[in-house]
């Protein structure tokens, strides 16, 4: 996914099911990723609401030690208490906060839209500094922005680019904003200096809205603030076949970087064997990037998107599998 990644082998990537349908579309990921026949070692990890039910907590502290060896982790998804539990913390915020994963990458492809959003994950509306006044008549929030983490996500956003089409949008709303915002976009500039080939482009953040919306095809990568790139990228992925689709990674500058379907738990379609796979297949093929396997990355994201769901987990992850073994083979008769 970055230009640091390399080809490391054999990879060791950990597997974390988690809760609800997490147990049913990462065995299917899996299936999938042993079909490729690739030198990568994998092992398995319990994190969730059930871990924490029956352990005491729910990234048990020998799923973290497996996570810390591992190249990548692909993470199901966990289902989140109703009412706040003391103790239960959300094992996916642990993570990204443990590896330091500045960098949710959040990619849309639909018919001839193909964007990626680059939101960053650790300051912005989202630092936590949220406190009640006035008896509890006035809430405020303070919005940390950062030239350090402001710098490193758009240089991961500029590397991005420079694998694809090299069209960078920043987006903000500095006009208002003029301090948080203002200070984003100064540093953005910045850095899209080191990179004179990429065309760069910056829009107000409802703008952006607006444009995608209208004409999603005109976007490559997208590059801000955590809230609007956590607003923006659900847009892009309802316009571009929903959660069943939406894929993410979570990366930083070391060696670990955690691979995620967008969707949640389902608990109301958990256990019944219907689970869309495909966002869960989709963050493989962000994994095979990530370790280096770019081609193999790149048949993946190909069948996948050509594969529609055939209501059944299994059977869709067994049609993949098979239209990737098929694709190795043509290639094998292609060469000799
Ligand atoms: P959700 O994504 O689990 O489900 C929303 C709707 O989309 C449901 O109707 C569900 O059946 C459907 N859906 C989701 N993924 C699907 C798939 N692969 N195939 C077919 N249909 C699919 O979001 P919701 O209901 O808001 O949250 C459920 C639980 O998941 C909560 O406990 C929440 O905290 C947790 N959650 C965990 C996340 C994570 O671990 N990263 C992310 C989002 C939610
Ligand atoms: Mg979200």
């Amino acid at each position: 996914m970055t230009h640091h990644s390399k080809l490391v082998s054999p990879a060791l990537i950990t597997l974390i099911n988690g809760d609800g349908i997490g147990q049913e579309v990462i065995p299917a990921a899996r299936a999938v990723l042993e079909a490729l026949n690739l030198p990568i070692t994998i092992q398995t990890a319990d994190a969730g609401f059930a871990t924490f039910e029956q352990r005491g907590e729910a990234l048990p502290a020998a799923t973290l030690a497996l996570c810390e060896a591992s190249d990548a982790v692909l993470f199901g998804a966990t289902q989140s208490p109703m009412t706040k539990v003391a103790g239960y913390r959300s094992p996916i915020l642990a993570l990204r906060r443990h590896f330091d994963l500045f960098a949710n990458l959040r990619p849309a492809v639909a018919g001839e839209i193909d964007l990626l959003v680059v939101r960053e994950n650790t300051e912005g509306m989202y630092s936590g500094r949220e406190r009640l006044e006035d008896d509890g008549a006035t809430a405020i929030l303070e919005r940390i922005v950062t030239a350090r983490a402001s710098e490193r996500i758009v240089r991961a956003a500029c590397e991005q680019a420079m694998q694809r089409r090299r069209k960078l949008t920043i987006v903000h709303k500095a006009n208002v904003l003029k301090e948080t915002c203002g200070l984003f976009r100064r540093i953005a500039f910045d850095v899209v200096k080191e990179h004179p080939e990429l065309e760069v482009g910056e829009l107000l953040v409802d703008t952006a809205a607006f444009q995608l919306a209208q004409d999603a095809r005109r976007f490559d990568v997208i590059v801000t603030t955590n809230l609007f790139g956590d607003i923006l990228s659900d847009l892009a992925a309802g316009l571009t076949g929903g959660l069943g689709l939406a894929a993410s990674a979570n990366v930083g500058t070391g060696r670990t970087a955690v691979f995620e379907p967008v969707h949640g738990s389902a608990p109301d379609i958990a256990g019944k064997g219907i689970a869309d796979p495909r966002a869960a297949i989709l963050s493989v093929g962000m994994m095979l990037d990530h370790l280096g396997f770019h081609a193999q990355a790149d048949k993946v994201r190909r069948v996948t998107y050509n594969t529609p769901h055939s209501g059944s987990t299994s059977a869709t992850a067994r049609l993949i599998a098979e239209a990737l073994a098929g694709v190795a083979q043509d290639e094998i008769e292609l060469q000799s």
